[in-house]
């Protein structure tokens, strides 16, 4: 499927796999609209995707917050012009033992990681059911298929995320809206690198482009075929 002139809204697109997958969709002609919370990192990447000859936009706002999220949707479908293709994409990865974790922590892990898609989705629906059909990704993880050592809130809030994503798939399927959720393994970003699950060797552990190439792919799937979920691995870490 040609995907040029569509809009994309992408949370956490100023760095890491939300910036690769902006750049990748930037390439087949996709309008982007990308969120986050740095400004500075916003900025530079809408230049990027301009250069790139498409639209491009940002909006500030911190997923956590039903009520920021409303108005930074909003702001985009108009910058845009409306929105075919939600990536939920934001998301934190702190890390650390059961016990030692402070509560807060574990709360906020979860607030980003499941409320964060659960308040961009139900702000972008409505734009998606306008136009009749739409696709959302989810970016869940491996460890939402199977808990780990020092990874309980990590872990806890991408189950949450797929069997969100599942219920939402199994809803809006009769509105031809494609929901795919998605399970990478580690890749190399400033989440992986920072949390020590990864060098990011180049030669060895996959990189955001990868993962953006692989997105990209999916999306261009005729519209009667859909991903339901879908894992990507290193081959040889
Ligand atoms: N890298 C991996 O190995 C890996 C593997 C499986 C799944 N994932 C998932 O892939 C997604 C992207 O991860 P990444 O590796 O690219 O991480 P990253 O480099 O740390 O980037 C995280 C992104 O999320 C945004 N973000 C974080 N908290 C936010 C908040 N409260 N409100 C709004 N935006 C927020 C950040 O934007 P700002 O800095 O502008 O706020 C940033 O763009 C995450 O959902 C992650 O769990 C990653």
């Amino acid at each position: 499927m040609n995907l040029k002139g569509k809009n994309a809204l992408i949370t956490g697109g100023g760095r890491g796999l939300g910036k690769a997958v902006a750049v990748a969709l930037a390439n087949e002609g996709v309008n982007v609209g990308i969120t986050g919370r740095n400004e500075e990192h916003l900025k530079s990447t809408v230049a990027e995707l301009e250069k790139l000859g498409v639209k491009a936009a940002y909006s500030v706002f911190d997923v956590e917050e039903m009520a920021q999220v409303e108005q930074g949707v909003a702001s985009i479908a108009s910058q845009l012009g409306g929105i075919d293709i939600l990536i939920n994409n934001a998301g934190v990865g702190d890390f650390g033992s059961f016990e030692d974790m402070p509560v807060e922590t574990w709360e906020k892990v979860m607030k980003v990681n499941l409320f964060g898609v659960y308040y961009v989705t139900k702000a972008t629906l409505p734009y998606l059911k306008q136009n009749k059909e739409g696709d959302i990704v989810n970016v869940a993880s491996t460890a939402g298929l199977k808990g780990g050592p020092n990874m309980s809130a990590y872990c806890a809030s991408k189950a949450a995320v797929i069997s969100l994503s599942q219920s939402l798939m199994a809803e809006l399927r009769k509105f031809n809206i494609r929901v795919i959720t998605l399970t990478p393994s580690t890749i190399a970003t400033d989440m992986s690198i920072e949390g020590k699950l990864t060098d990011g060797n180049p030669e060895k552990v996959l990189q955001p482009e990868d993962f953006a190439e692989w997105v990209r792919d999916i999306l261009k799937m005729n519209r009667r075929a859909m991903i339901a979920s879908a894992s990507i691995f290193s081959t040889n870490p």
